[in-house]
């Protein structure tokens, strides 16, 4: 049988907004209509009710909601007070935003690399990378681990080594919020966590958002302040150099909506995550995740075998109406904007390995089992064919 005769008869999304927004759309139009109603779009009451249920949610003492999960990394670096002649770890194999904050405040970033299993950053690199930043004459100041996919980085091994170097822990969660790590909640796992809210993360606004979390009061009074342009008593008392960095009153009410169904959407991500595991482990090397944690899944994705042809399989996939993403295709201390920067051992050997062998399919909390049953049998049928 040809693939178009399986195929399902609705369109298969790699993130399906659409099919959560029409669940929650009755909900989410009364919310912004209360907003527009009361006109507060700034800092309205909505961004204090989520920024609670935030912490409800995570557990974490301090949630302060912002503009994204770029500027969160900014709070955090400006907070730790990085400086030039920092040095600053981070895995190579991530969004350009974990490095790029970095730079912005003249310190070093060091490209560290990863682990095969899990994408998430290499203890044992990391090690190396604070021997390569003192070799370097630079200060070794903290580490930004980052939950790629959805699934949180080794905190014991992590957290060891920044104790035994007197290092901060800021946990670049923008794809994890809602995980866990041997019982603790993500947003609790650094000194600070950072998240994003950008629309196709597992808990997206509709717009750019992001939060920070600490237990610390110290760094939340601080980022609290740089939040509003570095404010102090009031408004126009200016205590540091800060930033706009506030969530719209609009975005924190979305959020809210999203944030209700967000338990059961976790449970629906889980389920499509097994489902890919049963019908794929046995051809494709399938994420893994270590005892003790959980993943929200924020992208499914899995190794090809060396004979693949990967280029060729996405746009087979795409010819069976299947899409599908590479996440990523260049590793940060390959790209020319941080080449220059050091890295362990002057390459690294995974992340290049990864980001020549990674494909993501589709992942969402409305993927129906039908629908997933086709794009395994597609695969499949691709794969074993090649
Ligand atoms: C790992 C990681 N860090 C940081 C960010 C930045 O978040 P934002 O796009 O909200 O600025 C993203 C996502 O975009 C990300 O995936």
């Amino acid at each position: 049988m040809s693939h178009s005769a399986l195929s399902p008869s609705s369109q298969i999304h790699f993130i399906d907004l659409e099919a959560q927004q029409a669940k929650i759309r009755s909900q989410v139009d009364k919310a912004i209509k209360q907003v527009l109603d009361h006109g507060i779009y700034i800092m309205g009451p909505e961004v204090a009710e989520f920024e609670k249920n935030l912490g409800a949610f995570c557990g974490a003492k301090h949630n302060l909601s912002c503009s994204n999960g770029t500027d969160a990394l900014a709070f955090g670096l400006m907070a730790f007070g990085v400086e030039p002649g920092d040095a600053v770890f981070v895995p190579s194999f991530t969004f350009a935003a974990t490095a790029e904050v970095v730079t912005w405040f003249g310190a070093t970033p060091i490209f560290i690399d990863v682990l095969e299993d899990t994408y998430n950053m290499d203890p044992h690199s990391l090690e190396k990378g604070i021997a390569l930043a003192k070799k370097l004459s630079l200060n070794p100041k903290g580490i930004i681990p980052v939950d790629l996919f959805g699934l949180p980085a080794d905190y014991d091994a992590i957290e060891s080594i920044a104790k035994a170097h007197s290092l901060w822990i800021m946990a670049d969660a923008a794809q994890s919020f809602g995980a866990s790590y041997k019982g603790r909640q993500v947003g609790t796992l650094g000194e600070i966590t950072t998240t994003s809210f950008f629309p196709a993360k597992p808990l997206g606004c509709y717009g750019d958002g992001g939060a920070v979390f600490t237990n610390n009061d110290e760094y939340a009074a601080v980022m609290r302040s740089i939040r509003v342009h570095g404010q102090g008593s009031d408004k126009y008392d200016n205590v540091r150099v800060g930033m706009n960095g506030r969530l719209d009153t609009l975005q924190a009410a979305i959020l809210l909506q999203k944030l209700a169904i967000f338990p059961e959407e976790i449970k629906a991500r889980n389920l499509v995550a097994q489902r890919y595991q049963k019908g794929l482990q046995d051809i494709v090397k399938t994420p893994s995740v270590p005892q003790g944690l959980t993943s929200v899944w924020a992208q499914y994705t899995v190794q090809l075998p060396e004979n693949i042809d990967r280029k060729e399989l996405m746009s087979k996939l795409q010819e069976a109406k299947i899409p599908s993403v590479i996440y990523y295709v260049k590793t940060l201390h390959l790209q020319t904007a941080y080449k220059h920067h050091p890295c362990v051992d002057g390459h690294l050997p995974i992340a290049e390995k990864l980001s020549q062998c990674v494909l993501s399919l589709p992942m969402h909390p409305y993927l129906q089992e039908n629908t997933q049953d086709y794009i395994i049998e597609v695969f499949r049928d691709l794969v074993s064919k090649a």
